[in-house]
């Protein structure tokens, strides 16, 4: 018997920094089948304005919808920060969880002082998602919100590590390191999929004392709690890994860079490049 739950899971970014999402669902949820989406073509959707995003983010939705998923996980801050309503409106029944809140989430419960750094792209820091959500955990609290672009273009082109991650890191972060210690936040958010590559760089820049958290664990979770509050989890234990993953552009970039963020080699002939070509009806927004 087939019914919803034996649809795959479908989780989409612009690019390749949404993989860290799926190896953490993957982790999590072994025996779900997952398919995998980066718009590629369209990248990077976190200097572009927020009807731009709203539109590509549909369009990369529906297009998992009607090859059939159960559940959208928007592995894209700048999505989920821009698009999450406009996405739950349109995708109902579909249940589609963003990284936002999850990430928030992380966050406010590693830190003492309630003073809190978000690094992301200039959509999601211009939208301050990261600040509405925090502050609904942990009213009071303080967040600063600093975009960090050139993270994305780092993490996509595979130079996380080395002299020049470290010394864009030290452009964007060394002055939050030469404050005084009570003026430092204790917890910084990677608030952007494409971040958590570049991890050790920005804990060099950021200095001792500031822990740093992404939203991927707490995704996989909210994820899990999800498929079971609407009885959608797999039935069947899986026998291999089903995993499927697409792109929009560039199979050869896409394996070369995605490998790192995925945590397992995959090669060009993996990829299924397609081209998500709107409906009329994907251009209407609601
Ligand atoms: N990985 C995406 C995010 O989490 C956006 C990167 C981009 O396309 O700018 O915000």
């Amino acid at each position: 018997m087939t019914g919803p739950a034996s649809l795959p899971i479908g989780i989409f970014d612009s690019g390749v920094g949404g993989l860290t999402v799926l190896r953490a669902v993957h982790d999590l949820l072994p025996n779900e089948e997952l398919v995998y989406l980066g718009d590629t073509a369209r990248l990077p959707y976190g200097t572009k304005s927020p009807e731009s995003v709203q539109r590509y983010a549909l369009h990369a939705a529906e297009y998992l919808v009607q090859r059939g998923i159960k559940l959208l996980v928007v592995a894209c801050n700048t999505a989920s920060a821009v698009a999450l309503d406009v996405l739950r409106h349109r995708l109902a029944p579909v249940p589609v969880i963003g990284v936002v809140e999850p990430g928030a989430a992380a966050a406010t419960t590693l830190s003492k002082s309630h003073h809190y750094l978000v690094l992301a792209t200039e959509a999601t820091s211009q939208r301050r998602a990261y600040t509405r959500a925090i502050t609904a955990l942990q009213p009071g609290a303080i967040i600063e919100e600093l975009p960090c672009s050139l993270f994305v273009a780092l993490a996509e082109e595979g130079w996380h590590e080395g002299d020049i991650a470290d010394s864009i890191a030290e452009q964007y972060l060394g002055v939050v390191r030469a404050r005084s210690a009570a003026d430092r936040p204790d917890v910084a958010v990677l608030g952007c999929t494409h971040f958590p590559l570049l991890k050790p760089a920005i804990a060099r820049s950021l200095g001792p004392g500031i822990a740093i958290v992404d939203s991927a664990t707490t995704t996989a979770a909210a994820v899990g709690k999800e498929l079971a509050r609407a009885d959608l989890g797999a039935i069947h234990q899986a026998q291999d890994e089903r995993i499927s993953l697409i792109a929009t552009d560039g199979a050869a970039r896409f394996a070369r860079v995605g490998s790192a963020f995925l945590g397992k080699a995959f090669t060009a002939s993996d990829i299924e490049i397609v081209d998500i070509h709107p409906s009329d009806l994907n251009d209407r927004l609601p």
